[in-house]
């Protein structure tokens, strides 16, 4: 029997060790669970984004490795499945932080006891995640409060940073959901995030499970919103957040932050602190995924019958290019919510954060 994690995205078995994702290329449209029990389905499931989002691609990647050390628990298998694990995807940093935790933990054990250890991280790790990501709803709740006024908040995300691209909770919509449930009236404006439509395709369909009014728009509309005064605030998540401050996220992101400093909308990022690249000194370091231009020039859905499509959008030999991230610069950030606080997105902020780490 699975454990009672039924809005979560990633479940394990406490009797028999098995791991499920919820195939997330399905979504909205079909729900199901995909059993993930060898190295090479772990990386297809990260790599072919059947799970994304920063904190999610982590957690699957420690119980990859942990599935690979189960196999194999020699130093060199070890570290070629984390190598193996590492290259699925270049830009969420959760994913070096986690293969790296799972490392560490087994590094200094004798090899017949890794498996074991390697799987009881990957669970702590699991469970670090989800706490992490109430705390951040708890410290955004607070600066949604003091937003409000009384009356309905207008929160606008991009991408999908909810429980699906974490494992509860989500980052960006913490604040939401526990807006939500503490009676705030609360509406989510949801860009829809081209090519992969994460906005419209997981955002909209986590908030209408749990009963969110939500509303999505074209990426391009965003601006405009904000002109009409129709957003109280921006939150997004991130993918890998520099040391100075610099934000990297879903591609798209940097626009909304333009638009909203222009129009006097705070722009807050959430963040756990597994998603700080404390050697990274700015955003320019930060490498960016190029995605198959073919994200870009199809679309995929399902037809008035259900069944599931993929259409092509452009004349044959059209040229496309397909960067998955953009960089937003530290100076936009109106701050960074954490599992520790809010800081200033920048050098100084984060150096506090940094040594309310070491205390
Ligand atoms: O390409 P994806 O879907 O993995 O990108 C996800 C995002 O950019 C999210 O906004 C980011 O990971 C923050 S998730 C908590």
């Amino acid at each position: 029997m699975f454990s009672n994690d039924d809005l979560s995205s990633l479940r394990w078995d406490a009797v028999s060790g098995a791991v499920e994702i919820i195939d997330q290329t399905l979504l909205p449209h079909t729900l199901r669970w995909l059993h993930l029990d060898s190295l090479p389905a772990f990386c297809h499931a990260i790599s072919h984004m059947q799970v994304r989002g920063a904190p999610l691609i982590g957690v699957t990647a420690a119980f990859g490795l942990a599935a690979a050390i189960a196999k194999n628990p020699d130093d060199d298998n070890v570290r070629a499945a984390s190598a193996t694990l590492l290259a699925t995807r270049p830009t969420a940093v959760n994913l070096r932080w986690a293969l790296e935790q799972v490392q560490s933990e087994v590094a200094d054990m004798p090899p017949s006891q890794r498996a074991r250890a390697a799987f009881n991280k990957a669970v702590q790790l699991r469970a670090q995640d989800i706490a992490s990501c109430a705390q951040i709803g708890e410290y955004g709740l607070t600066l949604l409060r003091e937003l409000s006024a009384g009356k309905t908040l207008n929160v606008m995300t991009h991408c999908n940073a909810g429980w699906l691209a974490a494992i509860q909770w989500g980052t960006a919509l913490a604040p939401v959901y526990k807006a939500f449930a503490a009676g705030l009236p609360v509406h989510v404006w949801v860009s829809e995030t081209r090519p992969r439509n994460q906005g419209m395709n997981l955002t909209a369909w986590e908030l209408q499970r749990a009963g969110v009014p939500c509303t999505v728009v074209a990426d391009n509309s965003c601006g405009q919103l904000m002109r009409e005064g129709l957003v109280d605030c921006v939150i997004v998540g991130s993918d890998r957040t520099a040391a100075n401050g610099d934000v990297c996220n879903k591609v798209g992101t940097y626009l909304k932050a333009l638009a909203a400093r222009d129009n006097d909308v705070p722009f807050y990022v959430a963040l756990p602190e597994s998603t700080i690249d404390w050697h990274c000194q700015s955003g320019e370091a930060i490498p960016i995924e190029e995605r198959d231009a073919l994200e870009v020039l199809s679309i995929a859905g399902v037809d008035a019958s259900g069944q599931a499509l993929e259409v092509n959008l452009a004349s044959p030999g059209t040229r496309a290019l397909n960067p998955a991230f953009d960089v937003t610069p530290a100076a936009l950030v109106s701050g960074l919510i954490t599992e520790h606080g809010v800081f200033q997105a920048s050098k100084s902020g984060l150096g506090e954060l940094s040594a309310q780490l070491l205390k």
